[in-house]
């Protein structure tokens, strides 16, 4: 899983990002490139049109309405279908993309969180899921300051499950 959080857990508001942080915006690009991108409908629709499928990865789109279409993606209505496809197709590492209603179902398929923690308590709607850091073990932290581009510092965090 792939995400950028608040302290008080806030990941979206009015189904948009609550920041623009470029720097943390690179590091998914870079993360994600070439894999297959898993996303909730809403996610998927507060993407930019420019950005949307999103670019050199292959787009997985979760909604429960069969009739739903969106160029150059594929849709799935069950989360464990979408994972299976993934695998099948040869990923090694398939990135869950948010938002929070997907975040929460996926958590139990993670072995990874890559998570940014941005140092902020900000109002929103979408959260990321609590999880135990008993099983998901921090591995890896990176600071990053706040400056003329970045309105909030943030922690890049890796929790690995043990
Ligand atoms: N900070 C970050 O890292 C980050 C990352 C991603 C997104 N976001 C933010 O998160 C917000 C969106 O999150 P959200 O929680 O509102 O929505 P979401 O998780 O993106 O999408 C929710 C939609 O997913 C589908 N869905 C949910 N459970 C399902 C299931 N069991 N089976 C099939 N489909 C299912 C439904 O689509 P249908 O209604 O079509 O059935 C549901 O409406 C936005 O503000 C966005 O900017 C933040």
């Amino acid at each position: 899983m792939i995400a950028a959080m608040s302290t008080n857990r806030v990941i979206g508001i009015d189904n948009d990002l609550p920041w623009h942080l470029p720097h943390d915006f690179k590091f998914f690009q870079t993360k994600t490139l070439g894999h297959h991108v898993l996303m909730g409908r809403k996610n998927y629709e507060s993407l930019p049109t420019k950005f949307r499928p999103l670019p050199n990865r292959t787009n997985l789109i979760l909604t429960k309405n069969k009739n739903y279409q969106a160029d150059d993606t594929h849709i799935f209505h069950a989360l464990e279908n979408a994972i299976e496809y993934a695998e099948r197709q040869g990923e090694q590492e398939l990135f869950i993309i948010g938002g929070g209603e997907i975040y929460k179902l996926a958590i139990p398929y993670a072995d990874t969180i890559y998570l940014t923690e941005v140092n902020a308590s900000l109002k929103g709607h979408a959260y990321f899921p609590l999880f135990d850091k008993q099983i998901f073990k921090e591995t890896l932290r990176s600071y990053h300051p706040a400056d003329e581009r970045h309105l909030y510092s943030f922690d890049y965090v890796t929790y690995q499950k043990t």
